[in-house]
């Protein structure tokens, strides 16, 4: 039979669907406000503008929590940026070129530890901005600073999350199942996060 180890426990499994039913609601009604004449369509679907106003409001809330929950997920590991994590972002984790041998990773690999950082500040910095719009909204100064920082962060989002998803499921088959059962086989962490495998004890 084939060995298995786990990966993600379901407490971790529950933040990462929080995080990416609440963020893809947000990135989809967020398209429907900014571009109304080509996409408003998508805010029809969700009920009207008025309606999608309000999904947008209190999904915000629910993707702020999960954000936050995250940090105590994700971030400790992301931080532990090593040499070996920069040799990996040098060469693009060996993508690009099948002649690359990629160092060895720990539990995430330096690009996953970077989409951590990544999101923790975005989600932080589109959070504060987004609250501050709903609740003084009578300001135009908060606003206009308002918008500008909901919109930045919004684009590293949209283009960083379709790239996510993709590199999680169609670019590494295999890799969905850590966020469906959490468990995946001895062989292919040991191929994918040798580091980590060591570090449980499990080789
Ligand atoms: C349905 C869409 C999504 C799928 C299929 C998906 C899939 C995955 C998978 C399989 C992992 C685990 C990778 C590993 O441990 O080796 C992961 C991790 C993660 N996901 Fe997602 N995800 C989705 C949406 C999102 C969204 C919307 C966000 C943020 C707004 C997000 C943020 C993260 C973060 C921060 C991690 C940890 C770092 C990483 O592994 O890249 N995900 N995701």
């Amino acid at each position: 039979m084939t060995r298995m180890v786990q990966k993600t426990t379901s407490y971790e499994r529950f933040v990462h669907w929080m995080m990416a039913i609440s963020g893809i609601t947000l990135l989809l009604t967020g398209f429907g406000f900014l571009y109304q004449n080509e996409l408003g369509w998508i805010n029809t679907v969700f009920g009207g503008q008025h309606v999608a106003r309000l999904i947008h409001n209190w999904v915000g809330v629910v993707f702020t929590v999960s954000v936050i929950l995250s940090m105590g997920v994700w971030l400790g590991e992301a931080l532990s940026w090593s040499g070996e994590d920069s040799e990996w972002m040098g060469m693009l984790g060996g993508y690009l070129s099948k002649d690359l041998e990629p160092p060895p990773q720990g539990k995430l690999n330096a690009g996953q530890k970077l989409v951590v950082i990544v999101v923790v500040l975005c989600g932080l910095l589109i959070a504060a901005s987004g609250f501050l719009m709903w609740l003084s909204p009578g300001s135009k100064n908060v606003m206009m600073w308002g918008h500008i920082l909901h919109n930045l962060p919004f684009f590293v989002f949209a283009i960083l999350i379709p790239i996510h998803i993709y590199l999680a499921t169609a670019a590494n088959p295999g890799t969905f199942r850590i966020m469906t059962k959490g468990w995946i086989p001895l062989y292919w962490a040991k191929k994918k996060h040798p580091k980590w495998v060591k570090e449980i004890g499990a080789d």
